[in-house]
């Protein structure tokens, strides 16, 4: 992976990772409440409008899998992303000896979870962050076929620049479609090197129909 666009905007597009069975059978586990450790509803915490559900340990292979695998690939450009941001940390190879790290922090709950958003919905930007260990990167994949099922409900990402104005960027994804964001900050290339952006996440207002994302966070929580 050249990442590129991660190190440019701070979001890549990873392609196509799932297809339409896959999708609908892995929103399909929404409905399943014992596969899941808690719901969140937004409007309560006032984080928008919608929900979603943290998955319990086990995950589901499908999820699991996927999570390890991205990770695998992420690993090596989350460590020169931080030498980069000049907070070296050495990401192990694999996904196992990094949820150790978070572990022996008091981070042991999973956090990829399942957002279901319905016409009204949105998310308002925030970041995933749970404690003192974090990996760089998230992936959020599209679960539900754009303007097929529903429309509106953009992932967007802004970006505070020091001493200057935020850049946004909106981004459409179809269906099985992923992309790998930036959790905190982007290094962005100056004059005299690398300087710390700060990125915040959510989603616009879905304007009609359901629209379902897995959101695979690789950190665990306290
Ligand atoms: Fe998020």
């Amino acid at each position: 992976m050249t990442l590129e666009s991660l190190w440019a905007r701070g979001y890549e597009r990873l392609g196509k990772l799932l297809n339409q069975r896959e999708c609908e059978n892995i929103r399909a586990l929404y409905a399943q409440p014992e596969l899941f450790r808690s719901r969140i509803d937004m409007a309560r915490y006032r984080f928008g409008r919608g929900e979603y559900q943290y998955f319990a340990y086990p995950l589901p292979a499908r999820v699991d899998e996927l999570k390890q695998g991205l990770y695998r690939q992420l690993a090596p450009t989350a460590r020169e992303w931080m030498a980069a941001l000049s907070l070296p940390k050495d990401y192990p190879a694999d996904l196992s000896s990094f949820l150790k790290e978070c572990e022996d922090a008091g981070q042991a709950r999973p956090t990829p979870l399942l957002l279901r958003y319905q016409a009204g919905d949105f998310n308002c930007l925030h970041q995933d962050l749970y404690g003192e260990v974090f990996f760089p990167f998230q992936v959020i994949v599209c679960l539900s076929q754009t303007e097929e099922e529903f429309t509106g409900g953009e992932l967007l990402l802004v970006e505070q620049q020091p001493r200057a104005q935020s850049v946004g960027h909106a981004i459409r994804l179809e269906q099985g479609e992923a992309v790998a964001i930036t959790t905190r900050y982007r290094p962005a290339k100056g004059s005299r090197g690398y300087h710390r952006t700060n990125f915040r996440h959510g989603v616009s207002e879905i304007l009609s129909g359901e629209r379902y994302t897995l959101g695979i966070i690789f950190h665990d929580a306290a």
